[in-house]
């Protein structure tokens, strides 16, 4: 299948900006006044009206634009032709938790996906009025102006993000030993609790790196096209090409991606042996 020519995907990036500004006025009308907060399934899982009547202004404005291509939208899940070319990955409200708990650390998160690779992505930070924008090939910006990674290159020297998947309780594979060990190793390791906007402060320099698994395309898609035109590099833990339905990744600056790496492998190679590898003093 044909790639997508520029203009096709500047069209796109602005679709994608105007559903993601569409999304972002409802979250900001509905910040600090949820009435109702509902557990989806597993505990601490929460959906309010905040994620659905995004989702339906976000959906509102990709189908009148692009009715040709299809959406996973994680309240609603998937709408149009399973054999679409295109298909738009949608959190209408990525870090549900922190706006439940008014943590302004939350975002729209858009990303548009061909043949299994994210090409675009609109991430928006409605309460600091932050716009990310990226498309293959084209650069990756925050508020219309040219955004980079960092150019920290020892782990030593680098703050990390991480995030906990909600099967947390339910998995031995839950990043608790992974976390412990890469908070020895560097200045730091954050908890987001948005894992699109994780991605997008690695992609603006701001993080140096970022780790999680137990994620969803729509978690991801945006972000990871972000991280890559700022310079980064995403793949799997071991470096290998991402599997977007593997919800698991890496994204880091570039620089520190073989030595992140390393450290995830480290802590699996221990696990498996039956010890916890912490920063270097493995705690049997
Ligand atoms: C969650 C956030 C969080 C990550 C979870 C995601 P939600 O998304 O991105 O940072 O750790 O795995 O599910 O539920 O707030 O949309
Ligand atoms: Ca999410
Ligand atoms: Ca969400």
């Amino acid at each position: 299948m044909d790639s997508p020519t520029d203009q096709q995907l500047a069209n796109w990036l602005d679709i994608a900006t105007e559903a993601a500004l569409a999304g972002g006025a409802i979250l900001q009308r509905y910040w600090g006044k949820l009435d109702t907060i509902a557990e989806k399934g597993r505990p601490g899982d929460l959906v309010t009206a905040a994620d659905r009547e995004s989702e339906t202004a976000v959906l509102e404005v990709l189908q009148r634009h692009c009715p040709d291509h299809s959406i996973l939208a994680e309240e609603s899940g998937r709408h149009g032709l399973a054999t679409a070319a295109y298909l738009w990955a949608v959190d209408p409200l990525d870090g549900t938790t922190n706006f439940a708990h008014q943590y302004p650390f939350f975002s729209v998160s858009i990303g548009l996906v061909h043949q299994g690779v994210p090409i675009l992505g609109v991430v928006y930070d409605p309460h600091h009025r932050d716009v990310f924008r990226a498309a293959a090939g084209r650069g990756a910006t925050c508020n219309w102006q040219p955004i980079r990674v960092s150019t920290t290159d020892s782990l030593a020297q680098s703050l990390l993000v991480t995030g906990f998947a909600y099967d947390r309780r339910e998995t031995a594979d839950n990043n608790y030993n992974e976390f412990c060990h890469l908070t020895h190793l560097t200045q730091g390791v954050r908890r987001g609790g948005s894992a699109s906007m994780d991605l997008a402060y690695v992609a603006w320099g701001r993080l140096d790196g970022y780790w999680e698994r137990g994620l969803s395309p729509w978690d991801i898609a945006a972000g990871i096209v972000l991280v890559r035109e700022a310079g980064g590099q995403v793949t799997a833990y071991d470096q290998q090409p991402l599997d977007l339905g593997s919800g698991r990744l890496l994204a880091t600056n570039g620089r520190l991606h073989g030595a992140l790496s390393a450290a995830l492998l480290e802590v699996k190679a221990g696990v498996a042996a039956g010890r916890q590898v912490f920063g270097g003093d493995r705690v049997s």
